[in-house]
C-alpha cells in the first residue's frame, strides 16, 4: 500500500499550480491557473476524451465505446464514495436509477455548498467547470437521462455565470445538446441559481428549492431514486463527485480505487481551514496521514495543534492526539467518533475556547434549521442559549446534562439530517472537552484565557 499514499505524483503537478492562494492537483485540479477554465484549455489537457470513449469516440474509435452498465461498473469498481458529506457509495447509487422507466428522468448536481469551512464546490465550478460537465454527461448517459440541473449556491454570483458560459461553449462545441458528438445520445444541462439558504444543500429541500418551493426537506422514503424532481427517478450528487468521474473512465475504476485506499477511492479535496499558514483547497489521496495534509497547509499558526473538526462544521470535534493517529478517509474518522463529511478540516490551536468555538456552530444551527420539525427548530435554538448563558458565565452545574440531553432528543428525531449535524458537535465537544464547559460553569470564565 505505500503507493496509495505516495503524495510525489500528486505534489509534482499540484503544488506548483497555485492560484489565488489555492493548491491544486491532478485529478481535479490538475494543471489549473485560474485562467484556463475554458473548453479549448480543459480540451488541450485532455478533457472530454472519456465521454468520447463512451460514446465510441475515442483514441480506439468505435472500439472504445462503453454501455451504460460498462460505466456503472467501473464508477462501482472505483470506490467512489459521494462528496456531499455522507459518503454513499457513487455506482451503487446510480445502480438504482430505474432506467427503463418510461418518460423523463433527472439527473442533479447539488453545488448548494454551505457547510460552514467548506468551499472546494466553488473553485471546481470557477477553476474547472468543464470536468462537472463531462462528469454529469457520462453519468446521464450511465442512468439514461436526457436533462440535468446544477444547483449552484445562491451568494456565489460569478460561480455561476462561469458555469454559464462553460455550458454554452459545450453546447457550441456539440458536447451537449441533442445527439452529442454524432451519437445517439442527447442531454440537456442547465444551471439554477440556489437560494443562499444551508438547508437547500440537502437534497430533498432543493428538489423542492429546485420546483421553485420553500427549501424544505422531505420524508423519505420515497427516495428520490423513484420519486424526485417532479415526482419523477432523480439522481444527485455532489460537484466533486461528478468532478471524479472523466478521471475515472479514463483510467479505469481500478486506477481510481488505487489512488486511494480500500473502499475509499480515488483524491478528496480538502479545505483546510482556520488556523493554518496555508489556507488551501488540497486534493490528496483518500488515506493519507491527517499529519502530512498539516503539513502541506504549512502547520498550525499560533501555537500547539489542539483540535481538529475533520468533515465540516457538523462533524463531531477529536483532540490533536488522537488526529495525528488518524489517516483522511472515510472509514478511519468514522471509526475515531467522527466523519469525513464535506472534507472542511477546521484547524483549532491551543488559544482556542471550545465553548465559544461551539457557540458560534450552535448559533448558525439554530439560525439555518428550516423550522419543519419541531426537536430541530426548538431543539437547536435550546442548544445555543445553553451554550450561550455557558459562555457568558450564567451556566448552571446541570446545563452539561442538559446539553447532552437536547441535543440526543434532536438525534433520529428529524426528517433530514440537519438535526444531527447540530446535536453531533456538542456531544463531541462535551466528550472531548468538558473540562473546560465545567471551568466556565464553575469558574463563570474561560479556563484557555487563565495563565498557567
Ligand atoms: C443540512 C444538509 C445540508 C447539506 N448540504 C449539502 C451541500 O451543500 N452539498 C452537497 O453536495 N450535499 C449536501 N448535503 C448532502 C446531500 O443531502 C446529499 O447527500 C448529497 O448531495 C449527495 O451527493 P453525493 O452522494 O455525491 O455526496 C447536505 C445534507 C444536509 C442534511
Amino acid at each position: 500500500m505505500t503507493a496509495q499514499l505516495d503524495l510525489s505524483r500528486f505534489q509534482a503537478t499540484g503544488a506548483e499550480t497555485c492560484f489565488h492562494g489555492r493548491h491544486i492537483n491532478p485529478q481535479i485540479y490538475a494543471g489549473l491557473d485560474g485562467r484556463n477554465w475554458r473548453l479549448a484549455d480543459y480540451v488541450q489537457r485532455g478533457g472530454y476524451a472519456a465521454l468520447k470513449k463512451i460514446l465510441g469516440h475515442g483514441p480506439q474509435g468505435a472500439d472504445g465505446a462503453m454501455t451504460p452498465d460498462q460505466v456503472i461498473a467501473e464508477v462501482k469498481l472505483s470506490a467512489l464514495r459521494g462528496r456531499g458529506g455522507a459518503g454513499f457509495p457513487s455506482g451503487l447509487k446510480w445502480s438504482f436509477m430505474p432506467r427503463a422507466f418510461p418518460g423523463p428522468k433527472y439527473l442533479v448536481c447539488n453545488s448548494d455548498e454551505g457547510e460552514p469551512g467548506t468551499c472546494k464546490d466553488r473553485d471546481i465550478l470557477r477553476y474547472n467547470p468543464h470536468i462537472v460537465i463531462e462528469g454529469m454527461a457520462i453519468a446521464a448517459y450511465a442512468m439514461g437521462v436526457k436533462t440535468a440541473y446544477n444547483y449552484i449556491h445562491g451568494e456565489i454570483f460569478e460561480v455561476y455565470q462561469r458555469f454559464e458560459e462553460a455550458l454554452d461553449e459545450a453546447r457550441a462545441a456539440g458536447l451537449l445538446g441533442d445527439k452529442i458528438l454524432g451519437s445517439e445520445f442527447s442531454f440537456q444541462l442547465h444551471a439554477h441559481h440556489g437560494f443562499g439558504a444551508y438547508i437547500c444543500g440537502e437534497e430533498t429541500a432543493l428538489l423542492e428549492s429546485l420546483e421553485g418551493k420553500k427549501g424544505q426537506p422531505r420524508f423519505k422514503p420515497p427516495f428520490p431514486a423513484s420519486f424526485g424532481l417532479y415526482g419523477k427517478p432523480t439522481t444527485i450528487n455532489n460537484t466533486e463527485t461528478f468532478a471524479a468521474v472523466p478521471w475515472i473512465i479514463n483510467h479505469g475504476g481500478q486506477a481510481y480505487l488505487e489512488c486511494g485506499k480500500p473502499n475509499n477511492g480515488g483524491t478528496k479535496i480538502f479545505s483546510v481551514v482556520a488556523v493554518v499558514l496555508k489556507k488551501k483547497n488540497f486534493e490528496i489521496p483518500l488515506g493519507t496521514p491527517f499529519a502530512k495534509l498539516l503539513e502541506l497547509a504549512g502547520g498550525v499558526k499560533g501555537g500547539a495543534l489542539k483540535a481538529v473538526i475533520p468533515g465540516g462544521s457538523s462533524a463531531p470535534v477529536l483532540p490533536a492526539k488522537l488526529m495525528m493517529e488518524l489517516t483522511m478517509d472515510y472509514d478511519a474518522i468514522a471509526k475515531a467518533g467522527s466523519m469525513l463529511g464535506s472534507g472542511a478540516v477546521i484547524v483549532m490551536n491551543e488559544s482556542r475556547c471550545m465553548v465559544k468555538s461551539l457557540l458560534r456552530l450552535s448559533y448558525f444551527y439554530q439560525h439555518e434549521s428550516c423550522g419543519q420539525c419541531t426537536p430541530c427548530r426548538e431543539g437547536t435554538g435550546w442548544l445555543w442559549r445553553l451554550v450561550d448563558r455557558i459562555e457568558h458565565g450564567k451556566g448552571r452545574p446541570e446545563d452539561l446534562e442538559l446539553l447532552d440531553s437536547v441535543a440526543e432528543n434532536i438525534k433520529g428525531r428529524t426528517i433530514c439530517a440537519l438535526g444531527d449535524a447540530a446535536a453531533m458537535p456538542v456531544q463531541g465537544m462535551l466528550k472531548h472537552f468538558r473540562d473546560e464547559f465545567v471551568h466556565h460553569v464553575e469558574h463563570k470564565t474561560c479556563k484557555v484565557a487563565q495563565p498557567a
